[in-house]
């Protein structure tokens, strides 16, 4: 069934687990993210970037999601990643989206508050929840040393301003973590985590949480993270499995053959998040 994103953080929050938020580009990746949440009993949100939208069209990417949600057994959230843009948040939310992203995080405090305000006085009344992020999370990719992505970390006191001041339902909060394939091993800062969660008490969202090490992400929630992101991973776990369905068969010229494996391997790589993330059975 197809719910409020704020109704599964906060049973989530109280249950001490997080839900998984999966990108979704195409038809297998929402097969994958629904089969993966049936097969563990999981509640899960299924989300979509502007560039998702911009690749499948809004109608594609509402209608595949929004069916797959409403034939669910579990419960699903439709959630949109990253909106820059209150035009784009207004667009998920006249096509049914039921949370949208309003990522201010590159301009200034009152800028971000400003808008962020803005998408919520124009969304909550339709019972659409609203994530923000505060700090910036950024990609693995940005030529920045460890220090300069540290000055870019979420500062507790700021997060605690941010919220008396929108209100918000999610928060994502840059601990350290990076958007896409990391290098190495990326370093969480749990204090810091710790001191936002002492000062705050939405729910936290960790982005960029593919590559992050099983038992970072079991200590990231067990510390109050109960949104966490993950993309990349499934990209992975795609193209591997599609490139190896082709290379196996140069001959193949049946898409299915290469896109079934491909969404196999996709609902395989969720099932075992859903399970670092502690959300089987909570559906
Ligand atoms: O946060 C970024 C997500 O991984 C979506 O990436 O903008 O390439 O669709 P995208
Ligand atoms: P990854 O691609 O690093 O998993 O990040 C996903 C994300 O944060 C989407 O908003
Ligand atoms: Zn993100």
């Amino acid at each position: 069934a197809l719910v409020s994103m704020v109704e599964l953080l906060d049973k989530a929050q109280k249950g001490k687990y997080a839900v998984g938020a999966f990108n979704c580009n195409n038809m297998e990746i929402v097969q994958a993210i629904v089969a993966a949440a049936e097969a563990e009993k999981a509640p899960v949100i299924i989300q979509a970037s502007q560039g998702a939208i911009k690749y499948a069209g809004i109608e594609y990417i509402t209608t595949l999601t929004k069916l797959a949600a409403e034939k669910a057994s579990v419960p699903i959230a439709l959630h949109l990643d990253h909106g820059t843009s209150f035009a784009q948040v207004m667009q998920c939310a006249r096509h049914g989206f039921s949370s949208v992203m309003i990522d201010g995080s590159k301009h200034p405090l009152e800028d971000n508050i400003a808008l962020t305000n803005k998408v919520i006085e124009a969304v909550r009344h339709l019972g659409i929840s609203v994530e923000a992020e505060l700090g910036k999370i950024g990609g693995t990719e940005d030529d920045i040393t460890v220090s300069e992505r540290e000055a870019l970390f979420t500062d507790p006191e700021e997060a605690e301003y941010f919220v008396q001041k929108t209100q918000v339902d999610a928060l994502a909060i840059a601990i350290g973590t990076a958007h896409g394939q990391y290098k190495g091993t990326p370093k969480l800062d749990f204090d810091r985590l710790t001191q936002i969660r002492e000062r705050v008490s939405t729910p936290l969202v960790l982005h960029g949480s593919s590559g992050v090490p099983e038992d970072a992400l079991r200590e990231a929630i067990s510390r109050g993270v109960c949104k966490v992101n993950i993309d990349t991973n499934i990209r992975e776990a795609f193209v591997f499995a599609a490139r190896q369905a082709l290379e196996g068969n140069p001959k193949e010229i049946d898409p299915r053959k290469m896109l079934g494996p491909a969404r196999e391997a996709a609902t395989k790589i969720i099932q075992e998040k859903i399970r670092i993330f502690g959300s089987v059975g909570k559906a």
